[in-house]
């Protein structure tokens, strides 16, 4: 029998790389930082440059390390997965996959960075907890014994949303931890093949012409004027301490105005 290619190349995720607005730069590296939770060693590089007739070194690129293989439980889940999606709706129905793909003006654009946690209700509230906006509630996919949640898209005040999003998964959940979640949360939390429940999620966003953004404009509008002076070089951990804390008051004040 002939041996499956993917045994001879063994693809793992290496890295993901993501363009953003300048408006989204500084706080994307908050969401790295305070809601991925990702040290200051986690850095890996951080590269500068002083375009002519600019009077400072602008920051082009930052890349973090975010987790450990090696801590995965099981061997099983030391690989990588690439999904393919079409818009395969017919020519006179909306599509936002389809919608996704021509304001991008590209025949292909990654859609959703998918990742692994082992507490994916840890971070889900810790998420919450600092404004972080998901379109979905946890969702249990039972075919492939996973939880998962989906984010709000990278979304620039003034501009068009991106069509990138953040799913955040958990594998090899536990009967007592779905026990546990189902009980806590039996509103929210719904069982269903999950790529259609996301899709037909996206597909009411589009529609609707309501994009839900990862973080509201309000709140990276306030973390931009926080961290208007500085570089992302010069941001310590200090100044992470404080955006943190603008984000849980931020949360918190959200939360009481939609209880009154
Ligand atoms: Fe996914």
């Amino acid at each position: 029998m002939a041996k499956r290619a993917s045994t001879c190349f063994n693809f793992v995720a290496d890295h993901l790389t993501m363009i953003v607005e300048p408006g989204m730069y500084k706080p994307m590296y908050a969401f790295l930082r305070i809601i991925l939770g990702v040290p200051r060693e986690g850095l890996i590089y951080e590269k500068r440059k002083r375009w002519p007739g600019t009077p400072r070194d602008a920051s082009m690129t930052f890349a973090v390390s975010v987790g450990d293989v090696a801590k995965e439980k099981s061997i099983k889940l030391a690989r990588t997965m690439l999904a393919i999606v079409q818009p395969t709706e017919p020519a006179a129905q909306t599509s936002h996959v389809r919608d996704m793909l021509s304001s991008h003006k590209a025949a292909a654009h990654w859609q959703h960075v998918a990742l692994r946690t082992p507490d994916l209700v840890g971070f889900h509230k810790h998420a919450i907890a600092h404004g972080v906006n998901f379109i979905t509630p946890l969702m249990e996919d039972k075919d492939e014994d996973l939880i998962q949640v989906f984010s709000g898209e990278l979304f620039a005040a003034g501009m068009p949303p991106s069509g990138l999003f953040f799913e955040f998964v958990q594998r090899d959940v536990s009967p007592q931890l779905l026990t546990r979640i189902r009980k806590a949360d039996r509103q929210a939390f719904f069982r269903d093949r999950t790529f259609l429940g996301l899709y037909g999620e996206k597909e009411r966003e589009y529609q609707s012409g309501q994009i839900t953004p990862i973080w509201d404009h309000e709140l990276v509008a306030r973390l931009m004027e926080s961290w208007k002076k500085k570089e992302i070089w010069e941001l310590s951990q200090g100044d992470l301490d404080d955006a943190a804390r603008l984000m849980r008051e931020y949360a918190s004040s959200k939360t009481k105005m939609a209880v009154v």
